[in-house]
């Protein structure tokens, strides 16, 4: 895939763990090791993402630090609620498939032959839940770099008995370049991703022309896109990149009417009563 323009600084993380850190030795760095095994001992979830990342501050990442990219999300230190964790502690070894540079076996993963639907920033998992559990005959591979929102999603598993839901904590981006195979998705969900307001910021929105390229030769033929948002301005651009997008074709004359699968949220029914818009984008790859 293109890659964009570094956005994290040009030298590499020199605080990388693990046993192949080449500063390991150094007292500093055995004790550094030392707390982080009885760290991630009580957070598993957490030394399940990409074995045990770190940066200088020894915040984990959920990005390789060496690979400059724009990333579409910002790490946000978001408070863990006690029902979260324990879901974490009780699920998270169940369910959190751990980031690393291999390509996934579907069947190995779900235990079962079904179509896979990959969903990129599922925020606190309300509705990936929701269409888990409408849809039981689907695998679901559910990708967030927010713990709390980890913790969530892994709760409500737990509530409503689900199994057909796996997390990867990590930038999606990567997930897909290094754990997803080419045409093996029935479908891609970006529900909200991040707009970026701002002008200067809108380089790090996620739906631009080289990562739309990238993604579609993760989907099988036949396979589905479906983008959701509430930024007139962001569907624009949706509607642009989608449509100049060779190997897609779109479902809709345009905008789609909202599929029954996709619930309405909470935050989403409150806007559409304050009048504001929701736009659906659902393209096929052809
Ligand atoms: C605005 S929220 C929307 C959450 C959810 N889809 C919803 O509809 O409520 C966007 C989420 O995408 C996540 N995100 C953005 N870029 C990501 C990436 N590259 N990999 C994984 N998660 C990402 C952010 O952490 C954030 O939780």
């Amino acid at each position: 895939m293109a890659e964009l323009v570094d956005a994290h600084g040009s030298g590499p993380c020199a605080a990388r763990c693990g046993g192949s850190n080449p500063s390991v030795g150094t007292k500093k760095s055995a004790e550094l090791t030392r707390f982080r095994r009885v760290f991630y001992y009580l957070h598993p979830a957490k030394a399940m993402s990409d074995q045990l990342q770190t940066n200088k501050a020894g915040k984990t990442l959920f990005y390789d630090p060496e690979v400059h990219r724009i990333r579409s999300f910002v790490t946000r230190t978001g408070r863990v609620s006690s029902g979260q964790e324990r879901a974490i502690q009780e699920l998270g070894p169940s369910f959190c498939v751990p980031y690393e540079k291999k390509q996934l076996d579907y069947l190995t993963l779900f235990d079962r032959q079904a179509d896979t639907i990959f969903e990129i920033g599922f925020g606190m998992g309300e509705t990936t839940a929701t269409i888990a559990e409408a849809l039981p005959h689907l695998n679901f591979i559910g990708v967030e770099v927010h713990t709390p929102g980890v913790g969530a999603l892994l709760k409500l598993i737990g509530e409503k008995g689900l199994k057909n839901i796996r997390i990867i904590q990590h930038d999606a981006v990567e997930v897909l370049e290094n754990m997803i195979p080419d045409n093996s998705l029935a479908g891609v969900h970006v529900f909200f991703p991040d707009p970026w307001h701002k002008a200067r910021h809108q380089k790090r929105r996620l739906i631009q022309p080289p990562f739309v390229q990238f993604l579609c030769t993760k989907l099988k033929p036949g396979a589905y896109l479906h983008c959701a948002t509430d930024w007139e301005n962001y569907a624009e651009q949706m509607l642009d990149v989608l449509n100049a997008e060779p190997q897609l074709e779109n479902t809709a004359n345009g905008y789609a009417p909202r599929p029954d699968y996709r619930p309405v949220t909470k935050f989403e029914k409150r806007g559409l009563r304050l009048g504001h818009g929701v736009w659906d984008l659902v393209f096929r790859k052809k």
